[in-house]
């Protein structure tokens, strides 16, 4: 329904999207879509089966899974054919699984709807790399955020230790500069502001500045 409100929110790995379309999604009482998270479960989905997407067979049977994905999202959590995938999704392994099959164009086409089916209610905040460009290029207001690569490493690496996982950050830098690259460089839907996008270089900001920035944006669009 084109006249539900979408806040697109675009930018590369741990800038912060999440947190921040969160948040906004919750003091605004829109719904929240995090589109990676559908890149990730079919990620996982296509490890737990084995296939890679640099095999002509396997390319088959990934245009299947994503056609079928049995994915559902219920109070917060993430499940995969009924089973709770919220955290093995956020594994390193399946971020650049992730990554992998999001070049492939049969891949993205088959996701698209599932995505615009969060646009219900009051409106939606949704977050990934193409949220303004390709899958709700009429939102109301669309945001690149981004961050330095040593700000974003940090990020993710505080994350990391949060969460009790080891992690070394020149490692997790130089992933995340593999991963901005691919994701910048693929010919589909590619990591860059979209026209129309306010670009936002959140590295010396808190999460509250940025969640105001984006609401005064939104309330003066
Ligand atoms: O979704 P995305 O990968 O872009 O990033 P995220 O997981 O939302 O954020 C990565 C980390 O950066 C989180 O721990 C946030 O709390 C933190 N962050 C921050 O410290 N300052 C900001 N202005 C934005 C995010
Ligand atoms: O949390 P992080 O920002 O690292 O990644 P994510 O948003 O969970 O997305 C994982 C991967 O899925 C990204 O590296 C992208 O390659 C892909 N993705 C995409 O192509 N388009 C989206 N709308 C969201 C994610």
């Amino acid at each position: 329904d084109h006249s539900i409100p979408v806040i697109a929110i675009d930018g590369p790995t741990a800038s912060g999207k999440g947190t921040i379309a969160g948040r906004v999604a919750r003091e605004l009482g829109y719904n929240y879509l995090d589109s990676g998270a559908i890149y990730r479960v079919l990620a996982v989905a296509a490890l737990a089966h084995g296939l890679f997407p640099e095999s002509e067979s396997d390319l088959r049977k990934l245009d299947a899974l994503a056609a079928s994905l049995p994915v559902e999202f219920r109070a917060d959590r993430i499940y995969l054919g009924g089973k709770d995938v919220t955290e093995s999704i956020r594994s390193e392994e399946a971020g650049t699984m992730a990554s992998r099959l999001a070049v492939i164009p049969s891949l993205r086409g088959h996701l698209l709807q599932r995505q615009r089916d969060f646009r219900r209610g009051s409106g939606l905040v949704a977050d990934g790399r193409d949220m303004g460009s390709v899958v709700f290029p009429d939102a109301a207001l669309k945001v690149f955020l981004t961050a330095s690569a040593q700000t974003r490493a940090e990020r993710r690496h505080r994350q990391l230790i949060e969460r009790g996982e080891s992690a070394d950050l020149a490692v997790i830098l130089a992933d995340l500069q593999a991963r901005d690259k691919r994701d910048t460089e693929r010919a589909v839907a590619p990591l860059k502001p979209c026209e129309g996008a306010h670009v936002l270089d959140c590295s010396d900001m808190s999460i509250d500045e940025v969640v105001n920035t984006v609401k005064a944006w939104y309330l003066k669009a």
